[in-house]
């Protein structure tokens, strides 16, 4: 029997319903393909300063370097939102990403046929349906540059800096190549290096870097235009390789032309196997303990984590064609069901556990 030891951080708001939905999906596929998963639970945002009156403690960061792996639900809420920025718990997230070195963000977007009618795009725009994955730099930008108050021309001001390293992009640019190989064999680089000087290394050192992969087809795209063409022509992408910034933005737009913000999961990685796995969506305090939210982007997100934390494929590859045929046979929560019938959270996460 393979055994790991998972990390849990709940979090605030929907975060504890969803990360229990996805525990309940890894134990059910832990039974079927002989893996025992160890839980340790560890706080982080609101509910960490609630408790030790800080976002992120020690004991949560030793924690997670001990997992085998992490499992995120999400952070923050209207009750810590008028802290200031150090202590939000937003802040945690930061944190636990840079101290995991976690630099590099896979966040796949893709069309289930079952949800093509959820779509808001035009059935003839996604007719080819579309699946992307968006390789987003996670612990460099403009998240993690020098910012602070000062005085400037007009009296008071603030400033945060976005800078990047040769070493950061080429880092990011290697993931996404390595990521197209396995896929369609197509990077598209997002940046704004009509206007910034951290585009312009960024664009420079990925066509550096794209001289190692002459099997990969590469090329640049502006990050204003990237946002329109996602909505006009969403098939032509394939990996899609951006900054911090860039990447949260874009990503968010991605994960609304799948039919919900919902069904998003993602893989943070760094240099070893050890990752940290979250839903793109946040805490949405609005429904938060209501049993009413989306689970799915969650369980993805743990299907993420056996395949690259653990190299699982099977147990992996199991849970994704579960929530396929859920999705396939009708059933659908809150957030896709458009005022139709709806599962509760624990309703769909039970119906994925059946067809496991
Ligand atoms: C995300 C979130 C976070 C981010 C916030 C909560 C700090 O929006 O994971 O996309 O901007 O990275
Ligand atoms: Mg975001």
């Amino acid at each position: 029997m393979r055994k790991y030891n998972i990390g849990l951080l709940r979090g605030d708001g929907i975060g504890p319903e969803i990360v229990d939905s996805a525990v309940r999906v890894l134990q059910a596929v832990g039974e079927k393909y002989d893996i025992q998963f160890t839980f340790t639970p560890y706080l982080i945002g609101g509910a960490a300063i609630d408790a030790c009156g800080k976002p992120l403690p020690e004991e949560t960061v030793k924690g997670c370097l001990g997992s085998d792996s992490v499992l995120l639900g999400a952070v923050g809420g209207p009750k810590w939102d008028t802290l200031p920025g150090n202590l939000r718990p937003e802040k945690a997230l930061l944190g636990i990403r840079e101290a995991m070195g976690l630099f590099t963000n896979l966040r796949p977007a893709k069309l289930y046929p079952a949800l093509k009618d959820e779509c808001p795009l035009r059935a003839d725009i996604v007719a080819n349906g579309f699946d992307i994955m968006i390789v987003r730099e996670l612990t460099g930008g403009i998240y993690f540059g020098q910012r602070g108050y000062r005085q400037g021309k007009y009296g008071e001001e603030a400033f945060d800096t976005e800078s990047y390293s040769r070493m950061e992009i080429e880092r990011i640019a290697r993931v996404a190549f390595e990521s197209a190989r396995k896929r369609r064999k197509k990077v598209i680089s997002i940046d704004k290096a009509n206007v910034l000087e951290t585009s312009r290394l960024w664009r420079k050192t990925v066509h550096e870097i794209a001289e190692e992969y002459p099997d990969v087809e590469v090329s640049d795209m502006l990050v204003d235009n990237a946002a329109m063409q996602l909505v006009r022509n969403p098939s032509q992408f394939d990996v899609v390789v951006t900054s911090n910034m860039f990447g949260d933005i874009l990503s968010d737009e991605a994960s609304q032309i799948t039919g919900s913000i919902g069904m998003l999961p993602s893989a943070s990685l760094g240099d070893t196997s050890r990752g940290l796995y979250e839903p793109i969506h946040g805490s949405a305090p609005d429904i938060a303990g209501q049993n009413k939210a989306n689970p799915i982007a969650t369980i993805l997100s743990a299907a993420m984590m056996l395949l690259y934390s653990f190299n699982e494929t099977q147990a992996a590859e199991s849970i994704v064609a579960a929530v396929d045929t859920v999705l396939n046979e009708g059933y659908r929560t809150a957030d896709l069901a458009r005022g139709g019938a709806a599962l509760s959270t624990t309703e769909m996460t039970d119906k994925i556990i059946q067809r496991l």
